[in-house]
C-alpha cells in the first residue's frame, strides 16, 4: 500500500467491493466512447462485467473514508492487437481514470507506476485517447512521467474506422474529432 501525503490518498490492490464505485467513474469519465456498435449499450453494466473479470489486475486510490477516485490495471500477456502493429507479445494499460474532483493532484501518475513495479516480463502499451481541439492526447504528461514513449499515432481516423464514434463521448458524431496514439512502456 502507498499513501500520497498532501491528499490523504492510499493507493491499494482493487477488490470485488470496489468494482461498482470503479465502473461508475470509467463511465462518468470515458463515456461511452469504448462501444463498439450493436454491443450491450448500459455502459455501467458493461464495465461491471469487463472490470468483474480482470479485477485481480488493477488497483484503485481510495481517500480517507475508502471511497475510491481512481484506477488504474494492466492486463495480462498477450500476442494480438487491433492496431495492425507488429507488438510482439505485451500487456495492456486497460484503463486509467482518475475522478474529476481529483484530478491533476498525481493520483493518475502514482496509480500507472505502482501498476508498472509489478511488471518486469514484456512492454506495457497504451491507447491514449484525446480530442483534436485540446492539442493532444489527455494522458501525454501522465505517460512522459512514466517513463512511456510514443510508438505509433494511429490517426484521426481510428476510433472511426473501428465504429466507436457513433457513441463518442462528445456526443455531435464527429468521427474524425478524436486522436488515438499507442505509447509503448519498454
Ligand atoms: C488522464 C488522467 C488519468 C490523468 O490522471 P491525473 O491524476 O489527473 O494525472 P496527474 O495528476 O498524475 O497528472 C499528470 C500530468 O498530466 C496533466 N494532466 C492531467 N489531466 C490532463 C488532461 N485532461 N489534459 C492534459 N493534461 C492533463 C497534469 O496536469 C499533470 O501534469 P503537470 O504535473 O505537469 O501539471 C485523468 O485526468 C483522467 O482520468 N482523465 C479522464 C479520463 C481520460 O482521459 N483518461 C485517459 C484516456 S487515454
Amino acid at each position: 500500500m502507498k499513501t500520497m501525503n498532501k491528499t490523504d490518498i492510499k493507493i491499494i490492490k482493487a477488490d470485488k467491493s470496489h468494482i461498482p464505485q470503479m465502473a461508475e467513474l470509467i463511465t462518468q469519465n470515458l463515456g461511452t466512447c469504448n462501444l463498439i456498435k450493436g454491443t450491450n449499450n448500459d455502459v455501467t453494466a458493461r464495465n461491471i462485467a469487463e472490470l468483474t473479470d480482470t479485477i485481480d489486475y488493477y488497483q484503485v486510490a481510495v481517500d480517507e473514508k475508502g471511497t475510491v477516485v481512481g484506477l488504474c490495471g494492466i492486463g495480462d500477456v498477450k500476442e494480438d492487437n487491433d492496431y495492425g502493429l507488429d507488438l510482439g507479445k505485451h500487456r495492456d494499460v486497460l484503463y486509467v481514470v482518475v475522478s474529476k474532483d481529483h484530478q491533476r493532484q498525481g493520483i493518475g501518475t502514482i496509480l500507472l507506476q505502482s501498476c508498472l513495479e509489478n511488471i518486469h516480463d514484456y512492454p506495457v502499451v497504451y491507447e491514449a485517447w484525446g480530442e483534436i481541439k485540446n492539442g493532444d492526447v489527455n494522458s501525454y504528461k501522465m505517460l512522459a512521467k512514466c517513463a512511456f514513449k510514443l510508438f505509433a499515432d494511429m490517426g484521426t481516423s481510428f476510433y472511426c474506422d473501428h465504429g466507436y464514434c457513433p457513441y463518442c463521448v462528445n456526443k455531435d458524431k464527429n468521427c474524425h474529432a478524436c486522436f488515438c496514439k499507442i505509447y509503448i512502456h519498454e
